[in-house]
């Protein structure tokens, strides 16, 4: 058995307005809950037991996620009251875990398709304190840079900077001996990255990083979003998420989920995703785009490069693209 902490308590500012009802993790990519895809990919490294840490729109885990019984899961919730940061949160979280095994914690924010099985080996046969996926990137000053020695061994922990000193990033997922966590204060408001990290390494302490430039993607913006979502549409994901799910549709042009109705004279493409009970009429155009569940894009509707909101009905005359759209407001979401 393996465990695991899903960070999922963040504000998520810089997908506003997308997030003003809806936490980042519970966002759809191609259809499906950002939060379902990394329970899909921690279930087959072999992790069964796994704590949400929540906090910012905390009750809307539960429904969807319940025991976790459905993903082969035993899963529990760690809510804070006040967002405890990502260090706090992963002390708050462990709680509910057993200090005998490593611990993995991934960001609630992440696609990937890295191999964790071989980064929880590789953290224990190092008896590492904490072994973290690395990946690169051609432009690493939106990321914590991490350069490494030969032996993997995490040399520096440098936050977002303007001339990164390497192009390795944090990718967002981490294997812990649980006497790090133990390091953590508890019920304070902590950073991992920019506190823990840092000191850890400072301490000499046995940091790794794993190399592992398999897709990955930080979903933490609209273009972002956007992209995760066709990338598994698309299958250049390397995802299984869509796997045994109901669908209506699937191809590279998009995937429609269950109850989801489309008119056969409407076009989607792109890589587009339609929810659940969603309705694309007759001449709509739907392109690289989200449609949330029980959404409706009337006929003659276009819509390219855009995010709508769930049960929003769209109307014949609207032709948008790069924006948000829902009951209350359309937004346009450049700069992307
Ligand atoms: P931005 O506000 O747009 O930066 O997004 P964010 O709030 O999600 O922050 P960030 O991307 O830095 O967070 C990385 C991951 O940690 C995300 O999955 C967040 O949900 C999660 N996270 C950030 N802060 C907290 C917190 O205080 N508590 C918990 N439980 N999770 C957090």
């Amino acid at each position: 058995m393996a465990q695991a902490i899903l960070l999922v308590g963040g504000f998520g500012t810089r997908l506003m307005p997308l997030t003003r009802n809806v936490p980042k993790p519970m966002l759809p990519v191609a259809g499906l809950p950002v939060t379902e895809h990394q329970l899909v990919t921690a279930r087959r490294a072999g992790i069964t037991s796994l704590v949400l840490a929540t906090s910012y729109l905390s009750d809307v885990f539960i429904p969807y996620f319940g025991d976790g019984s459905r993903w082969g899961m035993h899963l529990q919730y760690a809510v804070e009251e006040e967002p405890l940061g990502t260090g706090g949160a992963i002390r708050n979280a462990a709680q509910l875990l057993t200090r005998d095994e490593s611990i993995v914690i991934v960001n609630g924010d992440v696609l990937s398709s890295h191999d964790l099985t071989r980064q929880i080996q590789m953290h224990e046969s190092l008896d590492a304190d904490v072994t973290m996926h690395l990946t690169h990137v051609a432009d690493a000053r939106a990321y914590g840079c991490v350069p490494i020695d030969k032996d993997g061994r995490v040399a520096a922990f440098l936050e977002k900077m303007e001339n990164p000193v390497a192009n390795t990033i944090n990718a967002g997922c981490y294997v812990f001996n649980s006497r790090v966590i133990d390091r953590i204060p508890a019920g304070k408001v902590v950073s991992i990255e920019r506190e823990v990290f840092p000191e850890l390494v400072d301490q000499g302490r046995a940091l790794y990083g794993m190399v592992d430039d398999s897709y990955w993607i930080d979903i933490g913006t609209p273009a972002a979003l956007l992209q995760g979502s066709i990338d598994v549409v698309r299958n250049t994901a390397n995802s299984a998420v869509l796997d045994g799910v109901a669908l209506v549709h699937r191809s590279q042009d998009y995937v429609a989920h269950e109850g989801a109705i489309i008119d056969p004279g409407a076009i989607i493409t792109g890589g587009s995703a339609i929810g659940r009970a969603a309705h694309i009429g007759v001449g709509a155009i739907v392109d690289g785009s989200i449609i949330c569940d029980g959404a409706k894009v009337l006929a003659g509707a276009h819509i390219r490069k855009s995010f709508v909101a769930a049960g929003t009905n769209v109307s014949g005359k609207l032709n948008v693209h790069d924006s948000y759209i829902s009951t209350e407001e359309i937004t346009s979401l450049l700069p992307l």
